[in-house]
């Protein structure tokens, strides 16, 4: 076993760990579905076996067997005519431990809601905030959760030329989304898959929403056969989108309106794009601000605004991100 195969399959016992010691202050506990982990501790649903056969994505004629979309060295491309050639960092990376940002934020920058959708994010924030990752400026709340382990490892090793084009690469793409968000007071069951995203449970049924959202691909195979376009859905409470756009508007505590900041319709401006912004991805990010784990250059421009915000706030906020068109 390679030893980023066995940090994979340690992390199989030890991702759920931190939700075991009592946080601090009870509104400081992560919520455990932006974050992906399932809260109870139940085991990871174990990732899908290869049979071999060349599988494919809608639109697209490139086929590919499952293992041949889990090379972390190689970005899975089911568009390729679509996007301009993809620099070395975003396709390959490098041995041994710089795995392809295309793996996970994929050909075309959609990432998933695990990661962040970095389409068409300005150049300089982006190069800014794998820095501030890498000195770990900027932390996050479930640091062993899979995806953030392996990323870890990339960004211990990125030189910054190699940052640079990847930047560069991501930041020429046009800001695209495949998510829709639907508001409802039943969702499916969850569980997390291979540590990595959320999915449908298993054994099927269905929960009361509550003030959580839920983010799933609507279609798992495709999803993780990381085709960029997978179509996503977030499932948020009834009202939560007008409650985050009034919100958004009122600027929350801060009373400074998020646009003033993040731009018209939330497409950018100082702050980065928020509009069609994965939901899961906005609470964290908002929850990693207000308890201090995400500090760095820029980040103290968010303190007024995270100071008062509540968890059904941060919901709301994302909810009525997440729906706009980017
Ligand atoms: C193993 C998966 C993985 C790889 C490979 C990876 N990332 Fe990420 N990236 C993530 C995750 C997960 C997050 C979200 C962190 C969070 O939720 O707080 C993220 C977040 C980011 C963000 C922050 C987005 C924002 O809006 O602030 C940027 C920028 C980024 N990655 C760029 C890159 C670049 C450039 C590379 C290649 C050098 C790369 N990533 C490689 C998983 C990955
Ligand atoms: C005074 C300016 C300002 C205001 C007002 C503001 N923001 Fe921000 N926001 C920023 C800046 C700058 C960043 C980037 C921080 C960094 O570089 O780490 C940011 C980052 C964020 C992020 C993380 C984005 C990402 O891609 O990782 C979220 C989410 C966010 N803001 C949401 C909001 C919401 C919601 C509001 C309104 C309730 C708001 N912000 C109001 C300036 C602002």
């Amino acid at each position: 076993m390679n030893p980023s195969s066995f940090l994979l399959f340690a992390c199989g016992f030890i991702c759920l760990a931190p939700l075991a010691s009592a946080p601090a202050r009870a509104q400081d506990a992560p919520p455990p579905w932006a974050y992906h982990i399932t809260p109870d501790g139940s085991p990871p649903v174990p990732a899908r076996t290869d049979d071999g056969s060349q599988r494919g994505v809608p639109d697209s004629e490139v086929r590919m067997t499952l293992t041949q979309t889990r090379d972390r060295f190689l970005a899975s491309d089911w568009h390729p005519t679509s996007h301009p050639a993809m620099p070395e960092p975003v396709l390959h990376g490098r041995k041994p431990n710089t795995y392809a940002c295309g793996l996970c934020h994929r050909a075309e920058g959609q990432g998933g809601p695990e990661s962040a959708n970095i389409s068409g994010l300005g150049k300089d924030y982006i190069l800014r905030q794998v820095q501030e990752m890498r000195s770990h400026a900027r932390q996050t709340a479930v640091d062993q959760r899979l995806p953030i382990v392996v990323k870890s490892q990339v960004f211990n090793s990125v030189t910054d030329e190699e940052l640079i084009e990847a930047a560069a690469y991501f930041s020429s793409l046009p800001a695209r989304t495949y998510l829709k968000v639907v508001e409802t007071d039943v969702v499916p069951k969850t569980a997390a898959y291979s540590n990595g995203f959320l999915v449908p449970a298993p054994e099927g049924g269905t929960e009361p929403l509550g003030q959580r959202i839920i983010e799933i691909p609507d279609d798992v195979n495709r999803f993780e056969l990381r085709d960029s376009r997978a179509p996503i859905t977030a499932f948020v409470p009834r009202g939560g989108v007008a409650r985050g756009r009034a919100l958004a508007e009122s600027g929350g505590g801060a009373g400074v309106p998020c646009a003033t900041c993040h731009g018209e319709g939330l497409k950018g401006g100082i702050g980065p794009r928020l509009a069609g912004q994965y939901a899961t991805y906005v609470v964290r990010q908002l929850h990693d601000l207000k308890t201090g784990r995400r500090k760095g250059e820029q980040a103290g421009q968010m303190a007024a605004t995270v100071e008062k915000l509540t968890l059904p706030d941060m919901i709301a906020l994302a909810a009525y991100a997440a729906s706009l068109s980017p």
